[in-house]
Protein backbone atom coordinates (compact mmCIF):
# COMPACT_ATOMS: atom_id res chain seq x y z
CA UNK A 1 0.00 0.00 0.00
CA UNK A 2 1.34 3.15 -1.09
CA UNK A 3 0.64 5.97 1.63
CA UNK A 4 0.64 9.73 1.18
CA UNK A 5 3.44 11.68 2.00
CA UNK A 6 3.11 13.68 5.18
CA UNK A 7 5.24 16.97 5.90
CA UNK A 8 5.23 17.33 9.92
CA UNK A 9 6.54 21.09 11.20
CA UNK A 10 7.74 20.69 14.53
CA UNK A 11 6.58 23.97 16.43
CA UNK A 12 9.87 23.16 18.65
CA UNK A 13 11.78 24.99 15.74
CA UNK A 14 9.21 28.10 15.66
CA UNK A 15 9.21 31.35 16.85
CA UNK A 16 7.40 31.51 20.18
CA UNK A 17 6.89 35.16 20.64
CA UNK A 18 4.54 34.66 17.99
CA UNK A 19 3.92 30.43 17.93
CA UNK A 20 0.41 30.96 16.57
CA UNK A 21 1.48 32.56 13.34
CA UNK A 22 4.08 30.17 12.40
CA UNK A 23 1.52 27.38 12.86
CA UNK A 24 -0.54 29.24 10.36
CA UNK A 25 2.24 29.74 8.08
CA UNK A 26 3.45 26.31 7.59
CA UNK A 27 0.05 25.11 7.12
CA UNK A 28 -0.63 27.48 4.42
CA UNK A 29 2.99 26.45 3.09
CA UNK A 30 0.85 23.21 2.53
CA UNK A 31 2.44 21.23 5.48
CA UNK A 32 -0.10 18.42 6.08
CA UNK A 33 0.26 17.81 10.21
CA UNK A 34 1.70 19.63 13.44
CA UNK A 35 4.06 17.66 15.44
CA UNK A 36 4.49 18.91 18.89
CA UNK A 37 7.44 17.75 20.88
CA UNK A 38 6.97 17.24 24.62
CA UNK A 39 10.46 17.08 26.73
CA UNK A 40 10.51 16.72 30.13
CA UNK A 41 14.05 17.53 31.15
CA UNK A 42 14.25 14.03 32.90
CA UNK A 43 13.64 11.24 29.85
CA UNK A 44 15.53 13.71 27.86
CA UNK A 45 17.94 16.38 28.52
CA UNK A 46 15.69 19.37 27.61
CA UNK A 47 12.38 20.78 28.73
CA UNK A 48 10.14 22.52 26.19
CA UNK A 49 6.01 22.72 26.40
CA UNK A 50 3.47 20.82 27.54
CA UNK A 51 -0.28 20.36 26.57
CA UNK A 52 -1.32 24.21 27.29
CA UNK A 53 0.50 25.46 24.25
CA UNK A 54 -1.08 22.56 22.07
CA UNK A 55 -4.65 23.24 23.73
CA UNK A 56 -4.09 27.16 22.73
CA UNK A 57 -3.16 26.03 19.44
CA UNK A 58 -5.92 23.74 19.08
CA UNK A 59 -8.75 26.49 17.20
CA UNK A 60 -6.47 27.52 14.91
CA UNK A 61 -6.59 24.06 12.75
CA UNK A 62 -8.20 21.09 12.15
CA UNK A 63 -5.33 19.28 10.88
CA UNK A 64 -3.74 16.09 12.87
CA UNK A 65 -2.07 17.38 15.53
CA UNK A 66 0.95 14.77 16.06
CA UNK A 67 2.25 14.39 19.86
CA UNK A 68 5.70 13.12 20.22
CA UNK A 69 5.90 12.79 24.16
CA UNK A 70 9.62 12.73 25.60
CA UNK A 71 8.52 11.73 28.73
CA UNK A 72 8.94 9.46 31.23
CA UNK A 73 6.67 8.54 32.68
CA UNK A 74 3.78 8.80 30.23
CA UNK A 75 1.08 7.11 31.37
CA UNK A 76 -0.48 9.90 34.21
CA UNK A 77 -0.47 12.93 31.76
CA UNK A 78 -2.17 11.07 28.40
CA UNK A 79 -5.55 12.13 29.32
CA UNK A 80 -4.26 15.67 29.81
CA UNK A 81 -2.79 15.51 26.13
CA UNK A 82 -5.67 13.25 24.38
CA UNK A 83 -8.16 16.30 25.99
CA UNK A 84 -5.70 19.06 24.76
CA UNK A 85 -6.95 17.94 20.88
CA UNK A 86 -4.15 15.60 20.10
CA UNK A 87 -4.94 13.11 17.10
CA UNK A 88 -1.88 10.85 17.40
CA UNK A 89 -0.09 10.11 20.72
CA UNK A 90 3.74 8.73 20.77
CA UNK A 91 5.72 7.41 23.59
CA UNK A 92 8.61 6.22 23.72
CA UNK A 93 9.61 2.34 23.91
CA UNK A 94 11.85 3.58 26.35
CA UNK A 95 10.28 5.95 28.64
CA UNK A 96 8.87 2.75 30.51
CA UNK A 97 8.41 -0.77 31.52
CA UNK A 98 4.91 -1.05 30.26
CA UNK A 99 4.84 -0.14 26.75
CA UNK A 100 1.23 -2.31 26.04
CA UNK A 101 -0.71 -0.77 28.61
CA UNK A 102 1.13 2.91 27.38
CA UNK A 103 -0.75 2.24 24.39
CA UNK A 104 -3.67 0.64 25.31
CA UNK A 105 -3.90 3.43 27.54
CA UNK A 106 -4.06 5.58 24.30
CA UNK A 107 -6.51 3.70 21.61
CA UNK A 108 -8.93 3.74 24.72
CA UNK A 109 -8.54 7.72 25.08
CA UNK A 110 -9.85 7.38 21.43
CA UNK A 111 -6.38 8.57 19.64
CA UNK A 112 -4.22 6.85 17.14
CA UNK A 113 -1.00 5.43 19.01
CA UNK A 114 2.45 5.79 18.09
CA UNK A 115 5.59 4.43 19.21
CA UNK A 116 8.84 6.12 19.23
CA UNK A 117 11.91 4.51 18.85
CA UNK A 118 15.82 5.97 20.02
CA UNK A 119 18.85 5.51 17.83
CA UNK A 120 20.07 2.80 20.21
CA UNK A 121 16.55 0.60 20.57
CA UNK A 122 16.23 -2.00 17.81
CA UNK A 123 13.11 -2.09 15.78
CA UNK A 124 12.80 -5.67 17.44
CA UNK A 125 11.73 -4.04 20.58
CA UNK A 126 8.45 -2.90 18.63
CA UNK A 127 7.67 -6.11 17.59
CA UNK A 128 5.37 -7.56 20.20
CA UNK A 129 3.15 -4.18 20.04
CA UNK A 130 2.97 -4.01 16.18
CA UNK A 131 -0.90 -4.76 16.04
CA UNK A 132 -1.32 -1.68 18.57
CA UNK A 133 0.40 0.11 16.39
CA UNK A 134 -0.73 3.29 14.04
CA UNK A 135 2.44 4.86 13.33
CA UNK A 136 6.01 4.01 14.09
CA UNK A 137 8.72 6.89 14.95
CA UNK A 138 11.83 6.07 13.84
CA UNK A 139 14.41 8.85 15.66
CA UNK A 140 17.33 9.67 13.30
CA UNK A 141 18.93 11.71 16.12
CA UNK A 142 18.76 11.72 20.03
CA UNK A 143 15.69 13.23 21.10
CA UNK A 144 16.53 16.29 22.56
CA UNK A 145 17.23 19.14 20.92
CA UNK A 146 16.49 20.43 17.24
CA UNK A 147 19.23 21.11 14.62
CA UNK A 148 20.88 18.00 15.26
CA UNK A 149 22.42 16.15 12.43
CA UNK A 150 20.77 13.12 10.49
CA UNK A 151 22.46 9.52 11.63
CA UNK A 152 22.91 8.01 8.90
CA UNK A 153 22.64 4.19 10.04
CA UNK A 154 19.26 4.77 10.70
CA UNK A 155 17.94 4.09 7.56
CA UNK A 156 18.28 0.34 7.98
CA UNK A 157 16.09 0.76 10.91
CA UNK A 158 13.19 2.37 9.06
CA UNK A 159 13.52 -0.37 6.39
CA UNK A 160 13.54 -2.53 8.99
CA UNK A 161 10.30 -1.05 10.54
CA UNK A 162 8.39 -0.38 7.10
CA UNK A 163 9.08 -4.60 6.73
CA UNK A 164 7.31 -5.37 10.52
CA UNK A 165 4.35 -3.07 9.17
CA UNK A 166 3.89 -5.05 6.41
CA UNK A 167 0.42 -4.64 5.18
CA UNK A 168 -1.05 -3.06 8.12
CA UNK A 169 -2.29 0.67 7.83
CA UNK A 170 0.98 1.77 9.86
CA UNK A 171 2.64 4.99 9.42
CA UNK A 172 6.15 5.70 8.74
CA UNK A 173 7.34 8.59 10.45
CA UNK A 174 11.40 10.02 10.99
CA UNK A 175 12.48 12.82 13.59
CA UNK A 176 15.75 14.63 13.65
CA UNK A 177 18.07 16.12 11.20
CA UNK A 178 15.24 16.18 8.28
CA UNK A 179 16.17 18.23 5.40
CA UNK A 180 16.48 18.37 1.45
CA UNK A 181 19.55 16.17 1.79
CA UNK A 182 18.28 13.41 4.04
CA UNK A 183 14.64 13.29 2.80
CA UNK A 184 15.04 11.55 -0.19
CA UNK A 185 16.80 8.70 1.45
CA UNK A 186 14.33 8.40 4.53
CA UNK A 187 11.25 7.96 1.95
CA UNK A 188 12.90 5.27 -0.43
CA UNK A 189 13.73 3.30 2.75
CA UNK A 190 9.87 3.30 3.93
CA UNK A 191 9.34 6.36 5.45
CA UNK A 192 5.82 8.45 5.03
CA UNK A 193 5.83 11.41 7.66
CA UNK A 194 8.65 13.27 7.74
CA UNK A 195 9.15 15.71 10.78
CA UNK A 196 10.98 18.94 10.45
CA UNK A 197 11.97 22.09 12.78
CA UNK A 198 14.62 23.38 11.59
CA UNK A 199 14.44 22.78 7.93
CA UNK A 200 11.19 24.29 7.72
CA UNK A 201 11.26 27.25 10.01
CA UNK A 202 14.49 28.72 9.75
CA UNK A 203 13.90 31.12 6.53
CA UNK A 204 10.76 30.92 3.88
CA UNK A 205 8.68 28.57 5.18
CA UNK A 206 6.54 28.11 1.58
CA UNK A 207 9.56 27.74 -0.12
CA UNK A 208 10.97 25.19 2.57
CA UNK A 209 7.97 22.99 2.70
CA UNK A 210 7.85 22.67 -1.06
CA UNK A 211 11.81 21.99 -1.83
CA UNK A 212 11.31 19.15 1.24
CA UNK A 213 8.28 17.70 -0.65
CA UNK A 214 10.29 17.79 -3.98
CA UNK A 215 13.19 16.44 -2.26
CA UNK A 216 11.54 13.29 -0.58
CA UNK A 217 9.49 12.46 -3.54
CA UNK A 218 12.94 12.17 -5.87
CA UNK A 219 13.41 8.81 -6.71
CA UNK A 220 17.11 8.39 -6.63
C1 LIG B 1 14.08 15.86 18.60
C2 LIG B 1 12.64 16.26 18.30
C3 LIG B 1 12.50 16.64 16.87
C4 LIG B 1 13.27 17.86 16.51
C5 LIG B 1 13.43 17.95 15.03
O1 LIG B 1 14.28 15.81 19.93
O2 LIG B 1 11.79 15.19 18.55
O3 LIG B 1 11.14 16.75 16.47
O4 LIG B 1 12.71 19.01 17.03
O5 LIG B 1 14.19 19.06 14.77
P1 LIG B 1 15.14 19.16 13.50
O6 LIG B 1 14.29 18.94 12.31
O7 LIG B 1 15.68 20.54 13.62
O8 LIG B 1 16.18 18.09 13.66
ZN1 LIG C 1 9.63 14.95 17.56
Amino acid sequence: MTRPLIIAPSILAADFSKLGDEVLSVLTAGADWVHVDVMDGHFVPNISFGAPIMQALRPLTHVPFDTHLMISPADPYLAQFAGAGADCITVHAEAGPHLDRSLQAIKALGKRAGVAINPATPVSAIEPVIDRLDLILVMTVNPGFGGQRFIGPMLSKISQAKALAGGRNIDIEVDGGIDVSTAGAAVRAGANVLVAGSSIFKGDHAANVKALRNAALMTA
